[in-house]
């Protein structure tokens, strides 16, 4: 069984078959999903999601992309929405160094921590974005020890990962680690220890192999559970297991 802590079936990429999509997860396993809002409407539909669908829970906040829309009229708007009971945690927010075009630093790091500060508020873990900006959102991270969460889509190195854990936060796992040369990755889920493991597609990007570079969806996490369980040494019902506890732990999901 597999719990998706991380995706997007609010994407413009699921409009020709989202119902399809998401009603025939259930039939393969996927006994929950976290939809993550990315941007205002994102957040919005997200939570739409979570109400249509009993095993679906959302998130909302504004990735660093938008960050030049986050004011206290946002903030608002998503502590209303936070309201809804199936929301369950806020994100993914967090800093993007890659692209060029993202909002300048400053203005990321503003909109980020005034979403943390609403997750402090609202006593909601944090679903983090962190991209080419591991030390910043570090900094971040620390100025707020009451507020744990998970690094979606972990890409730093593995003192980065000690770093994150050692402030309570989980490691999101992607198809990533599935891929030929994930080197890097590989070592940081050696380190993880089994309490703060996630996995997570981050659909519709992010197919694990086999099906990489197609659109993915919450049941082909079977393939990124199953590199896991090489790596750790552990079978397969244990690595999804316990990745179905962590994230209801973190969620605070059947409590
Ligand atoms: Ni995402």
């Amino acid at each position: 069984m597999i719990f998706d802590s991380h995706a997007h079936y609010d994407d413009d990429a699921f409009n020709e078959d989202r119902e399809k999509i998401i009603l025939g997860l259930k039939d393969k396993g996927v006994i929950g999903v976290l939809n993550c809002g990315a941007s205002l409407e994102g957040a919005r539909r997200s939570v739409e999601l979570s109400s249509e669908y009993d095993f679906i829970y959302s998130a909302v906040g504004i990735h660093p992309e938008y960050a030049g829309i986050v004011n206290e009229e946002v903030i608002e708007e998503l502590r209303n929405l936070a309201q809804n009971p199936k929301v369950k945690a806020i994100g993914e927010i967090g800093l993007d160094y890659y692209y060029e075009e993202n909002p300048p630093r400053d203005i990321q790091k503003a909109a980020f921590k005034l979403q943390m500060e609403l997750a402090r508020e609202l006593k909601l873990p944090v679903v983090i974005h962190d991209r080419d900006a591991h030390k910043d959102t570090l900094d971040i991270l620390k100025e707020f020890p009451e507020v744990i969460g998970t690094v979606h889509c972990f890409s730093g190195s593995v003192e980065f990962a000690v770093e994150c854990l050692k402030l309570g936060y989980y490691i999101g796992f992607t198809g990533v680690i599935t891929f030929k040369n994930a080197k890097k990755i590989a070592e940081v889920a050696k380190v993880v220890p089994m309490d703060r493991i996630l996995v997570e597609t981050d659909c519709p990007y992010m197919a694990p192999e086999p099906n990489r570079g197609k659109r993915n969806q919450s049941d082909y996490i079977e393939f990124i559970i199953e590199k896991i369980s090489e790596i750790k040494g552990k079978t397969i019902e244990e690595i999804e297991n316990i990745t179905i506890f962590n994230i209801k732990e973190l969620l605070k999901i059947n409590k």
